[in-house]
């Protein structure tokens, strides 16, 4: 059975390129409204099985895409490294800070298996679902990413807090990355066993990090995650996608070894095209807001992905999530356009 998905990712071009789009589940759609609201809480929503899956299903259900990704969050590590995770309507996660050594110390990654059992359930309810020709992904943030979450206490604009802590704590810092390496690869190795066909690390804020810290807080935490996962399942394709982080796209995707890289919309499609696809496959980059306003300017936008990209191995996507208000009708036709498109026209 072909997945023009997996093909892309392991270097192919085919008749036309595979796509799925970042948080394709969630509050633009009110299958999705309707379920979470049945739900305790968001957390719940995750660790709900039968639940996330249908979650999972139904952007595939409502648009074909030729993926889907597990329903869960990037902040389930901690919660099952045991630190308090909360998910506030409106506000955003809400975590209690990191900032002692006593803090860090009583982080445990042993339970983690047992506690995310339930999202392992969710992999293998959806894998079950899903047609043969619809890969499923699975996911992780990246330690750097995490950690912002952890030491900040939730979002943040300035990364001031987990900057300065990490400069002034370097060895608690790297005890902090080691922890969430060593549960990250647990994590990711699990949700593969549980059916995952392909993993994508998100590591949203990476264009915080000072140049400087680059190596230590991106690419390397990334690199010792990808060779775990690669030790444990070789054939299963890892999708990088470090935010905002330009002309070190080469670096990331050489060192950390990733087998293709999502790309956001700073990246301009000859930049794309010429400089990162000769490298590995690409995946992305039509800004969301193109998605949220539709019409004629999003269909232009979308050709001229197309036209830049399809021509080698290539996954469309966003640069980032869809935004909550987007109509879904816009993102069916999207869907539409990626479908009628002819890679050899
Ligand atoms: O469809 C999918 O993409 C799969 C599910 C998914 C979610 N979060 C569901 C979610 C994935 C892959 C994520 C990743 C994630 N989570 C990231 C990295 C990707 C990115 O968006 O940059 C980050 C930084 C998080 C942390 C997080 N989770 C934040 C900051 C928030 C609140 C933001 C908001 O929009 O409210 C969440 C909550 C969250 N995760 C929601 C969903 C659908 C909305 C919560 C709800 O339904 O109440």
């Amino acid at each position: 059975m072909t997945n023009l998905f997996l093909d892309a990712l392991a270097g192919k071009t085919g008749s036309r390129p595979p796509f799925w789009f970042m948080r394709q589940a969630g509050r633009y759609l009110p299958e999705y409204r309707e379920i979470r609201a049945q739900a305790n809480g968001f957390l719940d929503l995750c660790y709900t099985p039968d639940r996330a899956a249908r979650v999972t299903l139904q952007p595939i259900e409502r648009f074909q895409a030729d993926a889907a990704i597990l329903f869960s969050d990037i902040l389930v590590i901690p919660h099952a490294m045991g630190q308090t995770v909360d998910f506030v309507e409106g506000t955003g996660p809400k975590l209690d800070p990191i900032q002692t050594t006593q803090d860090l110390l009583a982080l445990d990654p042993g339970k983690i298996l047992e506690k995310l059992a339930p999202v392992f359930e969710t992999v293998r309810l959806a894998r079950a679902e899903l047609p043969d020709e619809v890969a499923l992904i699975g996911f992780s943030g990246a330690p750097w990413t995490v950690a912002t979450y952890m030491i900040e206490g939730g979002s943040t604009r300035d990364f001031n807090t987990v900057k300065s802590w990490a400069i002034s704590n370097r060895q608690e810092f790297a005890i902090m990355l080691d922890l969430l390496v060593e549960s990250t690869a647990m994590y990711l190795k699990a949700q593969i066993d549980a059916g995952a066909q392909a993993l994508q690390i998100f590591d949203t804020w990476a264009s915080a990090v000072p140049a400087s810290d680059f190596g230590d807080w991106v690419i390397n935490p990334t690199a010792r995650i990808v060779s775990a996962v690669k030790e444990h399942a070789p054939e299963v394709p890892i999708i990088g996608f470090a935010r905002g982080i330009g002309s070190r796209l080469p670096d990331y995707i050489r060192g950390t070894g990733i087998d293709a890289v999502g790309l956001d919309s700073s990246i301009s499609l000859v930049e794309a095209a010429n400089d990162i696809q000769p490298i590995c496959p690409v995946q992305g980059n039509l800004d969301p807001a193109y998605l949220l306003s539709g019409g004629a300017e999003m269909e232009r936008a979308v050709t001229d992905v197309l036209e830049a990209l399809s021509g080698g191995p290539f996954v469309f996507n966003l640069a980032h999530g869809i935004n909550k208000e987007t109509p879904p009708a816009h993102v069916e036709r999207l869907a539409e356009i990626v479908k009628n498109w002819d890679s050899s026209a």
